[in-house]
């Protein structure tokens, strides 16, 4: 019997990314020939000393920014191809965003902004989903608030409970537990676990925390702009081992 390696299909991936911000003098090379795969139903982590790239890669991944030389693919479309209405359109169908800075909706509940993407899409939402997510996001008895009158750990947590609501192709998440308590950080990494074990999600997180790492199934290390090492199953203490080589 032969066997063949099935061919894991890609949510999303960089071939050869590399930005540079400024010129001459001042110039940084944020990212320095990137070449990463981001298969579907993985939980991803990137790490790396402060300054090495993460939120760059993240953005150009997701199409919030544009690399300034390689390729980006999300779905097997490279982003360089589509008009800017095209890429618009794209995240809005495809991606699901966690970020601290995220805005959400100022006049709406939080209820509205969570179902804000599939209203635009003009998709009916699964209350029954709706409920799980803002349950175990702690969100039950807040969704009639306006983002003014939550707190900074509630907004991040209505912004995370609009990116799985949706089930996009892909969310990307820079440090969603970054502003979080150590109970509601751990219930809400819990849940994207979940969320790609049992459904399929394809998540790729930023974090400097290695808790929060070990909740991914592999970890992508940065240094300097460039991809130095690759961690599969993370544990806490894996992690925090391979931390120590940056000698921070
Ligand atoms: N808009 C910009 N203009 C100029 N330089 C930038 C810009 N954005 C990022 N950089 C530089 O690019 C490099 C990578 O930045 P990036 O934000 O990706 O790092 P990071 O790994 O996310 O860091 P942190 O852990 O502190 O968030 C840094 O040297 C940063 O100063
Ligand atoms: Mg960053």
């Amino acid at each position: 019997m032969t066997t063949m390696q099935a061919a894991q299909e890609i949510a999303a991936q960089m071939q050869a990314g590399s930005k540079i911000y400024g010129e001459g003098d001042t110039e940084v090379r944020a990212l320095d020939g990137v070449t990463a795969e981001f298969e579907k139903g993985v939980f991803t982590a990137i790490m790396g000393p402060s300054g090495s790239g993460k939120s760059t890669l993240l953005h150009c991944v997701a199409g919030l920014d544009v690399l300034t030389g390689g390729e980006v693919f999300i779905s097997g479309i490279e982003l360089g191809s589509l008009k800017d209405k095209e890429l618009t359109l794209l995240r809005r169908e495809k991606v699901g965003f966690v970020f601290q800075a995220f805005n959400l909706i100022p006049t709406l509940s939080a209820r509205e902004n969570v179902l804000l993407p599939l209203l635009i899409a003009g998709d009916d939402h699964d209350e029954a989903w709706f409920d799980q997510v803002v349950g175990i996001l702690g969100l039950g008895d807040r969704l009639s608030h306006r983002p003014s009158e939550l707190s900074g750990g509630q907004q991040q947590r209505v912004a995370a409970a609009r990116a799985l609501v949706a089930r996009p192709d892909i969310i990307f998440a820079d440090e969603p537990s970054g502003n979080l308590d150590s109970k509601s950080a751990a219930e809400l990494l819990d849940f994207m676990r979940r969320a790609v074990k049992e459904f399929g999600q394809t998540i790729v997180m930023v974090t400097h925390d290695p808790v929060a790492a070990s909740y991914a199934d592999r970890v992508v290390v940065l240094e300097d702009g460039k991809i130095v090492d690759e961690l599969h199953d993370p544990t806490t203490d894996s992690v925090i081992d391979r931390m120590r080589q940056f000698g921070a």
